[in-house]
């Protein structure tokens, strides 16, 4: 079972620091790869509390900074695997029984979490909609996350169109499910979110802030957008 729920936070990341370790490997990129593995202590920590990714991590310090989470809400996650924020959004959503539920989606399988219904499908094809309507079983969605990333292809500029499509994508998604007043965070890159997103995004919520949280690698080039208050109009999720 997975732990408390917080972030290991700056002194604990620090007392994890310690003694540098050296992997051995056969190549140099994934000798850098596994000490970066090694020595990371977002890693040490998720092993430790029993989360499936560090990822988990970025959701806390989201969470922290927005309060997103809360007993009973309806969650989707887009781009959930291996599901350190299905852990994270399950253990609040459930918390003291009540009757939160996860829908999460990926085009890879995860191993089962309890309190979410998993889905394996591409975010990007509409049918997926369907499944999740009905896995969400008439309610509407609090809030929708989306960790979507495609593999980095290096080239910037392909880079930066394929994680707004998948944001894109993630909003489609979003606003036929949201409840009035829920929420939206996705992953971008660098640059922040394209202007036409950022306006869609303005007009259909009341808040919308970047954030990087400190989990998240400070050499990476992605950060979150975080929107709040759906201004939606409400009535069945059809
Ligand atoms: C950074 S990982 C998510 C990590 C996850 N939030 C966690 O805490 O474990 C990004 C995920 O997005 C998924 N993904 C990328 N494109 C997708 C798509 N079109 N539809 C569904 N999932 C997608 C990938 O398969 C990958 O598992």
């Amino acid at each position: 079972m997975v732990g408390a729920r917080r972030s290991p936070g700056a002194g604990a990341v620090k007392r994890r620091r310690g003694a540098v370790r050296v992997a051995k490997a056969k190549t140099a990129s994934s000798r850098r790869w596994l000490e970066r593995q090694l020595n990371d202590p977002y890693v040490q920590a998720a092993r430790d509390e029993g989360y499936r990714s560090r990822a988990a991590y970025k959701l806390i310090e989201l969470d922290e900074r927005f309060g997103l989470l809360r007993s009973g809400m309806a969650v989707v996650d887009l781009g959930a695997a291996p599901g350190g924020w299905a852990q994270i959004a399950a253990q609040q959503a459930r918390v003291g029984k009540a009757r939160g539920l996860v829908v999460a989606v990926d085009l890879n399988p995860i191993d089962a979490i309890e309190g979410v219904t998993f889905i394996q499908a591409d975010a990007l094809e509409f049918a997926v909609l369907g499944p999740i309507r009905a896995a969400l079983g008439g309610r509407r969605a609090d809030l929708v996350l989306s960790d979507m990333a495609a593999p980095a292809t290096g080239h910037t500029p392909t880079d930066h169109l394929r994680i707004m499509a998948l944001c894109e994508a993630a909003l489609d998604i979003a606003e036929p499910l949201l409840e009035p007043g829920g929420a939206f965070v996705a992953k971008v890159l660098k640059g922040g979110t394209e202007r036409f997103l950022l306006e869609r995004l303005k007009r259909v919520f009341r808040t919308v802030k970047h954030a990087k949280p400190p989990a998240s690698r400070a050499d990476s080039a992605e950060s979150y957008v975080v929107a709040l208050g759906y201004r939606g109009q409400g009535g069945s999720p059809e």
